[in-house]
C-alpha cells in the first residue's frame, strides 16, 4: 500500500478536495498530517483555530484516504517558548539551541512534558475517534538534529534523580563508576555534574549512564503520549518515524509501546552520511547502497515486533545531504517495491508536494512546486502503485533464519571508548548484513536477550555487554552463533571483566582475550585457515582450549570455534567476512547463492523478489516466468516470481 506525507496548512484550500482526489487517483490510501502543525491550531495560549484541520481532516477522509495524525511536539510554537525559555535543550559546549527551526525541546523539561500532555490530550480528544482517522504518529523523527543528549539545568536535575533511583548511595556510585580514579568521587548526588565540558576525557561509566539515561527519557516522554491517546482514541494504532543509522535511543525499548515501528528511508541521504570510502559511494550515488534501506526495513520490522511502516519515502533529490542527486530512474519504483518484499505494509512518501518555500524547498515531491502535476518521483510512485496492485494482497512475512543481534549499547560503548578512530559498531554490523545478504539470504534483527530459538545462525558483531538473559539466549540457542570483537569485553558499569573479555561468554567460548590492537589504515594482519583475507582497524590476542580455525600471520588465532559458538577476534577485510558468512551457512546447512555487488533476494511467503541496483542485466537462475519483471532481472528494477515458501513458521 502507498501512502504519502501532507502538510494542508502550506497550501490553499481550495486545492484540498483536487489534491485529495489526485492521491486517490494515483493509487494511495494513507495520507500522514499534522506533525509540524501546533502554531496553526493553537495561535497562542488556549486560542485554539480547528476550523481549518476539521475542514482537511474531513476532506481527505471524504475522498476515501485513511488519515494518520502526527503530533505536533517536534516544533514547539514560538509563544510558549517565550513563556519557558527553560524547554529549550542546551548544547554540549553548554550553548542553548534556540527557537528558530524544529526539535528545540528537552526530553528532561518537565514543563514540556506537562505541555505536550496538554496538547495530545486535546488533539486526541478532539479528533480520537474521526471517522478517516486509523492512526497516530508521535512527535517526527525523536533525536533528529542531535537532539536526544541535551546539557543543561534541567537535564541534570534529571539525571541525579535518575542516578539516585539506580545506585542508592553516592558510594555505589563511585564504586560503579570507578570514581577514585583522577579523584572523583562525589559525596552526594548533589554533587554529580554533567559529563561535557570537561578538561579531557569524562569517565565512561558515567558517560554511558548519562546515555542510558537520555535513552531512557526518549522512551519515558513517548509513552507519556502513547498512553494519553490510548485513553482517548481507541482502536486506532499508534507508531513513531524513527531514522536511518541513528543509534543515540535505544530504539528496542522506546518500540515497546508502539503497535509497530515506522522508519523514514531516504536511501541517497543515508548514504552520503555512512562513512563509505568515495569511490564506493560514487558508485552508489544514484541508486544508494543496495543494502541501506533493506538494513532499516530488516531492523525496524524487528523493532515492530514483526510490524513496519516507511513512513517518509524519499520520491526525489532531498535537500539535506552534502550532495543531493535525483535517483536514477527506476529507483523510485524500486524502493517502494523492495520495502514491501522486506515486510513494510504502507510506503508513504514525504512528501506529496515540493514546498516552494522556506527550509526545505529543494526537497522533491510527488508534485511540483506550487502545481497539480506529477514531478518524475510521481510518475514512479505511480508505477508502483500499478506493481502492488498486480501483486495484490502480499503473503505474510515469516521468521528468517538467520539473526543479527543488534544492540544499541554496543554502539555506545564503542563511541565512548573506541580505542581505534575507525572502530564503528554500525559500520561493523553493516558489513556483517551486507556479507549474509550477498550470500542471498534473508535476514531478522533482534535485540540481546531475546529468544534465538527456531534461527539456524545467529551473528553478534560485537556485543560488548552482556545481559544475563542475553547469555542465557545465547546458551540456549540450537543454531550456530558467530560473536565478533570486543563481544564480552565490558561489564555493565563499563570495566574490564574480572575473567577478562570476553567475560561470562568464556563458559561458552572457552576463550579470553589478553590483549588489543587497534590497526591505522593500512596496517593489516593476513588471516589464514578456514576463512582467509585480512584483520584491518582491530585484532585481539586470543588464549583458548577450544578450536582454531584460523589464525593470524603471528600464529595467534584469529577465528575460534566451540560446539556451536564461534568468536572472530579481528575486524574483517570484505574477503574474510565473505569466507566467514559461507563458512558458518555451510556448517548451518543453509543453502546460499553468490549474487553480485549490486543484486538482492528478499522473500515474503512464496514470493521471491530480486532487485537490481546494478547497470546491467542480472540473469536470475530461477525457473519459471516471473509474475512482474524478466527472468533476467533489468538494470535498476526488479522481478517477482512465486516459489514455494521460504523461511519458516515462529
Ligand atoms: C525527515 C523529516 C521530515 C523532513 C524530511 C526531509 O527527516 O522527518 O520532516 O524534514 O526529513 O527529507
Amino acid at each position: 500500500m502507498l501512502g504519502v506525507c501532507y502538510y494542508p496548512e502550506h497550501w490553499p484550500e481550495a486545492w484540498w478536495v483536487e489534491d485529495a482526489r489526485r492521491m486517490r487517483e494515483l493509487g494511495i490510501a494513507y495520507v500522514r498530517i499534522g506533525e509540524f502543525a501546533w502554531s496553526r491550531y493553537e495561535r497562542s495560549r488556549g486560542q485554539f483555530q480547528w476550523d481549518w484541520l476539521d475542514t482537511a481532516m474531513n476532506t481527505l477522509g471524504e475522498a476515501g484516504l485513511k488519515v494518520v495524525l502526527g503530533t505536533p511536539t517536534a516544533a514547539p510554537p514560538k509563544w510558549l517558548m517565550d513563556e519557558h525559555p527553560e524547554i529549550a535543550p542546551i548544547d554540549e559546549q553548554g550553548r542553548p539551541r534556540g527557537f528558530g527551526s524544529r526539535r528545540h525541546y528537552t526530553f528532561s523539561s518537565q514543563v514540556y512534558r506537562e505541555e505536550s500532555a496538554r496538547i495530545v490530550e486535546i488533539l486526541s480528544r478532539r479528533y480520537g475517534d474521526h471517522p478517516a482517522l486509523v492512526g497516530w504518529q508521535t512527535d517526527n523523527e525523536f533525536g533528529c538534529h542531535d537532539t536526544v543528549r541535551s546539557w543543561g539545568a534541567e537535564d541534570l536535575k534529571a539525571f541525579r534523580d535518575w542516578l539516585r533511583g539506580a545506585y542508592q548511595s553516592a558510594d555505589r556510585l563511585n564504586q560503579a563508576w570507578g570514581s577514585v580514579f583522577w579523584s572523583m568521587e562525589v559525596g552526594s548526588f548533589d554533587e554529580v555534574s554533567l559529563p561535557n565540558c570537561t578538561v579531557t576525557e569524562p569517565n565512561p561509566a558515567a558517560l554511558l549512564d548519562y546515555w542510558r539515561f537520555q535513552s531512557q527519557q526518549v522512551a519515558a516522554f513517548n509513552r507519556m503520549q502513547v498512553d494519553i491517546i490510548r485513553r482517548y482514541s481507541p482502536g486506532r494504532w499508534i507508531t513513531h518515524n524513527f531514522m536511518g543509522f541513528f543509534n543515540e535511543f535505544d530504539h528496542w525499548l522506546l518500540g515497546e509501546s508502539l503497535d509497530f515501528a515506522a522508519w523514514d528511508s531516504y536511501p541517497l541521504g543515508l548514504l552520503e552520511g555512512f562513512p563509505f570510502a568515495e569511490a564506493e559511494r560514487g558508485r552508489w550515488r544514484t541508486t544508494s547502497h543496495p543494502d541501506i534501506a533493506p538494513f532499516h526495513h530488516d531492523l525496524y520490522r524487528g523493532v515492530g515486533r514483526g510490524r513496519f511502516w516507511v513512513m517518509e519515502q524519499q520520491p526525489g533529490p532531498v535537500n539535506w545531504a552534502p550532495w543531493n542527486p535525483a535517483p536514477a530512474g527506476g529507483m523510485v519504483r524500486l524502493w517502494a517495491i523492495e520495502a514491501h518484499a522486506h515486510g513494510a505494509e504502507v510506503v508513504s512518501y514525504f512528501r506529496w508536494r515540493q514546498a516552494p518555500f522556506a527550509q526545505e524547498q529543494m526537497h522533491a515531491g510527488l508534485n511540483l512546486p506550487s502545481s497539480h502535476e506529477l514531478s518524475p518521483g510521481g510518475r514512479e510512485a505511480a508505477a508502483a502503485a500499478d506493481d502492488l496492485m498486480r501483486l495484490g494482497d502480499l503473503p505474510a512475512t515469516v521468521a528468517a533464519e538467520v539473526a543479527i543481534v543488534y544492540d544499541y549499547e554496543a554502539h555506545w560503548v564503542a563511541a565512548i571508548l573506541p580505542h581505534g578512530a575507525d572502530f564503528r559498531y554500525p559500520e561493523l554490523v553493516f558489513r556483517w548484513y551486507e556479507a549474509i545478504r550477498g550470500l542471498g539470504l534473508d535476514v531478522d534483527f533482534v535485540p540481546s536477550g531475546a529468544s534465538l530459538e527456531g534461527y539456524r545462525l545467529v551473528l553478534a558483531p560485537s556485543l560488548p555487554i552482556v545481559s544475563a538473559s542475553a547469555e542465557a539466549a545465547f546458551a540456549a540457542a540450537k543454531g550456530l552463533v558467530v560473536f565478533g570483537p570486543r563481544s564480552g569485553s565490558k561489564t555493565r558499569h563499563f570495566s574490564i571483566p574480572e575473567e577478562l573479555p570476553p567475560g561470562s561468554l568464556q563458559r561458552l567460548l572457552r576463550s579470553r582475550v589478553i590483549e588489543v590492537s587497534s590497526l591505522r589504515p593500512g596496517a593489516n594482519i593476513a588471516i589464514q585457515g578456514a576463512i582467509s583475507g585480512n584483520a584491518e582497524r582491530w585484532r585481539e590476542l586470543v588464549e583458548t582450549s577450544a578450536e582454531i580455525l584460523a589464525a593470524f600471520a603471528d600464529n595467534s588465532p584469529a577465528l575460534v570455534g566451540n560446539d556451536n559458538c564461534f568468536y572472530l577476534a579481528c575486524w574483517p577485510d570484505s574477503r574474510a567476512l565473505r569466507m566467514l558468512m559461507e563458512l558458518l551457512c555451510r556448517k548451518a546447512g543453509l543453502s546460499t547463492i553468490e549474487l553480485p555487488k549490486g543484486v538482492r533476494l528478499r522473500r515474503r511467503g512464496d514470493l521471491t523478489f530480486a532487485f537490481n541496483y546494478a547497470e546491467t542485466s542480472w540473469p536470475a537462475p530461477f525457473g519459471g516466468e516471473p509474475l512482474i519483471g524478466d527472468a533476467s532481472v533489468a538494470p535498476r528494477s526488479f522481478s517477482v516470481w512465486r516459489t514455494s515458501p521460504a523461511g519458516r513458521d515462529r
